[in-house]
């Protein structure tokens, strides 16, 4: 023990590569539990930029053993070629441990998630095209690839061969589409397997083990909580569960090996992707945060949609997550508004909603309710300490942190590790000792 688990809030993007690269100072291990290659996260170093999609990212600390975890998929080309570009920076990357039951990515899944939006057409739902949903659809109808079956070459590559020829029956016979050359990647797996068959392990007993002996692990999560399958904007969402809850399965462990439950949520939000978004500023407003913000797809690079802070998505995310703490990130970007909106409630027709709708529907139609605060036009991108803050944007803050009732632990202010405030009132930045389990917040 301790467990901790990072998860964003809002639909991805909110931040969590930099709040877990904080943090990994302090980890034993750091595990991913879910998604593939459509997640995205960033961490700015000595103003250098690594973007990540299935290494873990606690891989920049040496003493971390990261590991993806059996609930998260695998896409063997992305990941060697994530790897070779840690090896040429100096990172050591044969320490990664791979879980012998993360299902595999084909390329048959990607050209299929393709044809299917494309198949969609108007109704597209604006997927990474990274053969996300093909890949868990095939783990639910218990025919997909898992990493465990690398170990046996001659039978791995059969099986890469008859799973993307059955795609190939789809995608000619379905969408009448060509055919991918089955020959041709199965053996392209085949090398891939070479590569990854030293890293395959048990992570399950790993990250047991290391609970066991009192180290503190680390879990990842990907994307937020209104892209979760079960919770989130169906069907305008990912195909794996995204809730704290999520790790239990995707990592192996039970819920009394997790402690920390922590939120990342945007001081504004973002959505890359289709679907319903009550507070978008499709506007000047949205696009003065799009630009400050550098809100580009970190997968994709598309424009990401901006809009105000949403009050009732945090709060459930606070409740299905059970959050014991929140991290709010790119507070900075708000720097240049006279005036904040918050979003505390929904209006449908003459309703006032104060939950997150039960229906979806009913969410497409919502009206934000706003709260208006003054902002603080002041540059706060060079603050360690709450007391650097404007006072307006410290009540920015408070009022997250009361309407939310749970804590903020970290304020992040710019992309770089030394541009956050540890919220602990020492005033001494990166002590992430004294982030976790602090509850007397001087807010
Ligand atoms: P993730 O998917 O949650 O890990 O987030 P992404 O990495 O996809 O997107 C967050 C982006 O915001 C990245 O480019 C980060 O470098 C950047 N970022 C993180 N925190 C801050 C912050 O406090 N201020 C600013 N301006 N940028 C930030
Ligand atoms: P991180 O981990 C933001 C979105 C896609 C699309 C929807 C479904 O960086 O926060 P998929 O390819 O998963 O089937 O696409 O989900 N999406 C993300 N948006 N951040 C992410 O990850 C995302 N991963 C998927 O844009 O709307
Ligand atoms: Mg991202």
């Amino acid at each position: 023990m301790p467990g901790i688990v990072v998860v964003g809030t809002q639909w991805g993007d909110e931040g969590k590569g930099k709040v877990i690269d904080l943090l990994s100072d302090d980890m034993h291990m750091v595990v991913r539990f879910h998604g593939g290659n459509n997640a995205g996260h960033t961490i700015v170093y000595d103003g250098e930029t690594l973007k990540l999609h299935l290494v873990p990212s606690g891989i920049l600390y040496p003493h971390i053993v990261p590991v993806i975890g059996n609930g998260v998929i695998v896409n063997p080309a992305v990941l060697i070629h994530e790897m070779e570009n840690l090896t040429k920076i100096g990172v050591e990357v044969d320490r990664l441990r791979i879980s012998y039951n993360a299902h595999i990515i084909l390329p048959s899944h990607e050209a299929l998630d393709g044809l299917m939006e494309e198949g969609r057409g108007a109704g597209s739902l604006g997927t990474t095209r990274r053969g996300i949903g093909p890949t868990y659809a095939d783990k639910a109808s218990r025919v997909g690839l898992r990493m465990q079956d690398m170990l046996d070459t001659l039978a791995f590559r059969e099986k890469v061969r008859g799973a993307v020829e059955e795609k190939n029956r789809v995608m000619t016979c379905v969408y009448g589409a060509d055919p991918l050359d089955a020959g041709e990647v199965a053996e392209a797996y085949r090398g891939y397997a070479e590569r990854l068959r030293p890293l395959l392990a048990d992570t399950s007993l790993l990250a047991k083990r290391a609970l066991g002996e009192g180290k503190n692990v680390l879990f990842e999560g990907a994307q937020g909580l209104m892209l979760d399958l079960d919770h989130g904007t169906y069907p305008y969402v990912t195909s794996s569960n995204t809730v704290a809850g999520a790790v239990c399965a995707g990592a192996g462990v039970g819920p009394r090996d997790i402690d920390e439950i922590i939120g990342v949520t945007k001081a504004y939000v973002t959505r890359v992707g289709a679907g319903p978004f009550p507070t978008e500023q499709d506007n000047e407003i949205g696009e003065a945060m799009q630009e400050a913000g550098q809100e580009f797809g970190t997968t994709t690079g598309r424009k990401r949609r901006c809009g105000w802070f949403d009050l009732v998505i945090l709060r459930y995310a606070a409740r299905l997550n059970t959050l014991t703490s929140l991290v709010i990130t790119k507070l900075d970007v708000l720097s240049q508004f006279e005036a904040l909106k918050v979003c505390v409630a929904y209006r449908k027709g003459e309703e006032t909603l104060e939950e997150f709708p039960s229906l979806c529907g009913d969410f497409s139609d919502c009206e934000p309710v706003y709260e208006e605060m003054p902002g603080w036009k002041s540059d706060i991108s060079g603050a360690v300490r709450l007391e650097d803050l404007p006072v307006e944007a410290r009540d920015y803050l408070q009022f997250i942190q009361e309407r939310v009732g749970v804590p903020i632990k970290l304020v992040s202010v710019g992309p770089e590790r030394q541009q956050s405030i540890f919220m602990d009132g020492g005033g001494e930045p990166l002590r992430q000792g004294r982030f976790l389990f602090y509850d007397d917040l001087p807010l």
